[in-house]
């Protein structure tokens, strides 16, 4: 099947939509425990970043796991699809010309791997919120955590499953340790250089 799908010479391409948003597009992966603060912090990094006219989206399981991969559990290997759908997603997406913030906990190693193989390795910048299990539990925003222990939800991340730790993430934010504010301001001074067009 593959073999006769001939790709279209689309006339409008990624550069002139990236002149004509006059900012570069590329994505930023959140990956940490349930709780840690993903994408409380991606919302704040693209309300900074809407200010100041960079066209953006966000994604998370709120509006992926609820639409498109609402036919995916958290057994491994859904986990593993459900990231590479909402990589391709996101590489779309940067074609459109936009600065993509995804917040997913992404836990697997080469899941993470396969994201950034899929949009390329310049348009990837990886934030790793590290929060420990302790206090995402003791945050317990969404109760999943208390219904874990109590054996009602299987796979949990942190209690039932694995989350294997970033070993170079671009930015480390440490929500135990840093304030939000400075945690967005980290994140937004790492990412302004790459908002420059290459032939600015
Ligand atoms: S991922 O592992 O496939 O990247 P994803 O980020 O889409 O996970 O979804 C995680 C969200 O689903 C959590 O923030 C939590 O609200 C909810 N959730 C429900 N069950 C689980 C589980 N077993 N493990 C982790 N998160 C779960």
């Amino acid at each position: 099947m593959k073999e006769n799908i001939i790709q279209h010479n689309y006339q409008i391409k990624r550069q002139d939509r990236l002149d004509a948003n006059s900012h570069n597009s590329f994505l930023i992966w959140f990956t940490g425990l349930s709780g840690s603060g993903k994408s409380t912090l991606a919302n704040l990094v693209e309300k900074k970043l809407f200010e100041i006219g960079v066209k953006t989206y966000s994604l998370d399981g709120d509006n992926i796991r609820k639409g498109i991969n609402s036919d995916l559990t958290f057994a491994p290997e859904d986990r593993t699809e459900n990231i590479r759908r909402i990589a391709e997603i996101s590489n779309l997406m940067i074609d459109a010309g936009l600065v993509v913030l995804a917040a997913f906990v992404s836990p697997y190693k080469k899941d993470r791997e396969n994201i950034r193989t899929i949009v390329k390795d310049v348009n990837f910048v990886e934030v790793y919120i590290n929060t420990s299990v302790e206090e995402c539990e003791r945050r317990d925003v969404k109760g999943l955590y208390k219904k874990a222990r109590a054996g009602e939800i299987k796979n949990m991340t942190g209690i039932s499953a694995p989350y294997e730790v970033p070993e170079q993430p671009d930015i480390e934010i440490n929500t135990e340790r840093e304030s939000i504010e400075i945690s967005v301001e980290k994140i937004i001074d790492f990412i302004t250089p790459k908002l420059k067009l290459n032939h600015e």
